[in-house]
């Protein structure tokens, strides 16, 4: 395919609700510390949507800032795309909700959801960059968008105090229409479904319909075993970064950034740990938001992108690992 043919990212956006919750807050009501969540996890705060605010409220926020960036109008969108595991409703979709918000209801977009947990965005991806270089759609609007909090249990100390709510989003099209697009150049998605309890809102689907019961147990809640979680994400992070760097032959020095997924501080230590890499070449930025799942990493690449952090003509690494249990890495000449 000519190098103007790839699809690419042609402007990028977020948002992230006001109301923000502290590892304070939490301490005030738990058996737990500030101490021990910054620790453990490296999060300080998670922001946290207000009452009457969802998840598409944040998704059409994060949707507009990316067309705005790119320089295009809602109607030149073919396709709206929500990555999610905390939609509005079962059904309908979130992304019909944004298309609706972005007055796309009379142009007839199509619109859905993808629930790959935590790796969302990098499906996402995936499906965007297929769409488009096959010529099915010439632009799409992806989001990354959560409101982890509303299937948070706040009694649980050993997952509440990780998760945030908070919205990415790209606008994917062909390289060769704008002047600084940035290629997509491979995205690599996995799962392994035989994990799929490790990481699960165990009721409210057909399974476990919701019930007096499973409200009472905060069975409608997220729950993870995180010591299995931890040892799957950093086996799997450390893995994908090697193959990556060999399949493009990149040092350290050649890569402009690694953009990860935000779960937990203690994961990138570990990989710069195997792997020699600096420091300072991972974009972090879990201290303020949390796990917000699948809006993680493109909420930490609009952030680093406005920043300047992220250098021209140096390729930008994606990598996602989340429940599933799914993966996946992407490359961006950025
Ligand atoms: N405050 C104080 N103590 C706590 C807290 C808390 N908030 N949470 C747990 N503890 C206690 C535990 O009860 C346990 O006590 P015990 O030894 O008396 O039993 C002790 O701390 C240690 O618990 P661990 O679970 O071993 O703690 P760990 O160091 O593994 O940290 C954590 C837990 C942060 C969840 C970690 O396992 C983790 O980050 N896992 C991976 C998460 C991840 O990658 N998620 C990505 C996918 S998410 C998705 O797809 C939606």
């Amino acid at each position: 395919m000519g190098k103007d043919q790839r699809a690419a990212i042609l402007g990028l956006g977020s948002y992230a609700p006001e109301k923000v919750l502290t590892n304070q807050d939490f301490a005030k009501t738990l058996d737990t510390s500030d101490e021990w969540i910054t620790e453990r996890t490296g999060i300080k705060r998670r922001h946290i949507v207000a009452k009457g605010e969802s998840t598409s409220d944040l998704a059409y926020r994060a949707g507009r800032a990316a067309l705005k960036d790119a320089g295009l109008e809602p109607k030149e969108l073919d396709f709206v795309l929500v990555c999610t595991f905390s939609p509005d409703y079962i059904t309908p979709a979130t992304a019909c909700a944004v298309q609706e918000k972005l007055g796309l209801g009379e142009h007839s977009t199509p619109a859905c959801d993808i629930n790959a947990a935590c790796s969302g965005f990098l499906y996402g991806l995936a499906t965007a960059k297929a769409y488009v270089e096959s010529g099915f759609a010439r632009h799409v609007l992806l989001i990354g968008a959560e409101a982890v909090s509303r299937f948070t249990n706040y009694e649980d100390r050993t997952t509440c105090i990780l998760f945030g709510d908070g919205a990415g989003a790209v606008v994917v099209g062909k390289a060769r229409e704008r002047g600084p697009a940035h290629a997509v150049a491979t995205v690599k998605i996995w799962a392994d479904g035989r994990g799929k309890s490790q990481i699960i809102t165990p009721a409210g689907g057909a399974v476990h319909p919701p019930s007096q019961q499973s409200v009472a147990e905060h069975l409608q809640c997220i729950r993870m075993n995180g010591r299995e979680v931890f040892r799957f994400a950093v086996s799997r992070f450390v893995g994908m970064l090697e193959e990556v760097m060999e399949a493009y032959n990149l040092k350290g020095k050649d890569i402009g950034a690694i953009v990860p997924h935000q779960a937990n501080i203690r994961i990138i230590d570990a990989a710069v740990e195997r792997l020699d890499l600096p420091r300072e070449l991972f974009v972090m930025n879990i201290q303020e938001y949390g796990n917000t799942s699948s809006a993680s990493i493109p909420l930490a690449l609009d952030e680093a992108h406005r920043a300047g952090r992220l250098e021209a003509g140096k390729p930008v690494i994606l990598l996602a690992f989340g429940g599933g249990l799914t993966w996946g890495w992407a490359l961006i000449e950025w």
